[in-house]
């Protein structure tokens, strides 16, 4: 299969793209949250929330294991940890997102906030060379990382790997808007108003023009489902958020 990954960087080169990610995360981490929320008018947050929920059956076994990869500033790891029995691993390239994930979790327990107690540990590792053993995990899930591997093939080679049998992934991700009325005015929204908005307030140009760019460069939901099904996966499903301007796949790993 060709190699496709973030449009960052140049075609097949894997290191050159992952460098180019790590780094314009590293730019825009400190204004990284706010950002997120502002942009997506609070939308991201509820997203995650659902994409817990539906790991909930699974991460409140007892003794679950699951990663949040791509995990940023550890926003999908600690939704995880509400609903788990078990312990949650976040797991990001970028240095100044593992910072900021860790810092979240300090306050959230000087705040008394219980869930992620002892329940949590976020650390730096690349998704495309996951420090896992194989078939050691009830659970991998990805928000909005998936686009920004510089190899979503090799992303799913290794997911599939580190997953027990059975195991489950979810990818959220920005996918196609299929409204018909709304989806035209969304993609002025998010092609020709974020750009500018994320660069105001975060002082960097490229990131957020990258945004766009990279959704546009993603394959849709249909396509993402393909590709689960070609790299080994089953019982694939996805579920549309705001008539697709998000998509959480779900789906399990199949070592029979
Ligand atoms: C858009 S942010 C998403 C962060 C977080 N999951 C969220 O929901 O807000 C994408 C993250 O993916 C990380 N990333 C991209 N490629 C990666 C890789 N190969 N290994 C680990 N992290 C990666 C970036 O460093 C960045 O923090």
């Amino acid at each position: 299969m060709e190699q496709r990954g973030s449009p960052l960087g140049r075609p097949g080169d894997i290191e050159g793209t992952s460098k180019a990610v790590r780094d314009m995360f590293a730019a825009v981490a400190p204004r990284y949250d706010f950002l997120n929320h502002v942009l997506s008018a609070g939308f991201d947050l509820w997203w995650r929330r659902a994409t817990a929920r539906a790991l909930a059956p699974l991460l409140g076994r007892e003794g679950s294991l699951a990663a949040d990869l791509c995990c940023g500033t550890g926003d999908l790891a600690l939704e995880l940890a509400r609903v788990s029995k078990g312990r949650v691993v976040g797991a990001d390239f970028c240095h100044p997102m593992v910072v900021r994930a860790r810092a979240k979790l300090r306050r959230r327990a000087r705040g008394g906030v219980r869930d992620s107690r002892g329940k949590v540990f976020f650390f730096e590792a690349d998704t495309l060379a996951l420090p896992f053993a194989d078939d050691s995990l009830d659970a991998v899930t990805v928000a909005f990382g998936f686009r920004n591997l510089a190899d979503y093939w090799r992303g799913l080679v290794e997911m599939r790997r580190v997953l027990k049998p059975g195991g489950t992934l979810a990818i959220l991700e920005f996918s196609r808007m299929r409204w018909s009325v709304m989806g035209p005015l969304f993609r002025f929204y998010f092609r020709k108003l974020l750009p500018r908005i994320g660069q105001a307030i975060s002082g960097v140009a490229g990131p957020y023009q990258y945004l766009p760019d990279s959704v546009t460069h993603f394959p849709d939901q249909e396509a993402v489902a393909r590709l689960l099904r070609e790299a080994g996966f089953t019982r694939v499903r996805y579920r549309n958020f705001v008539g697709g301007a998000a998509a959480l796949h779900l789906a399990e790993a199949d070592k029979g």
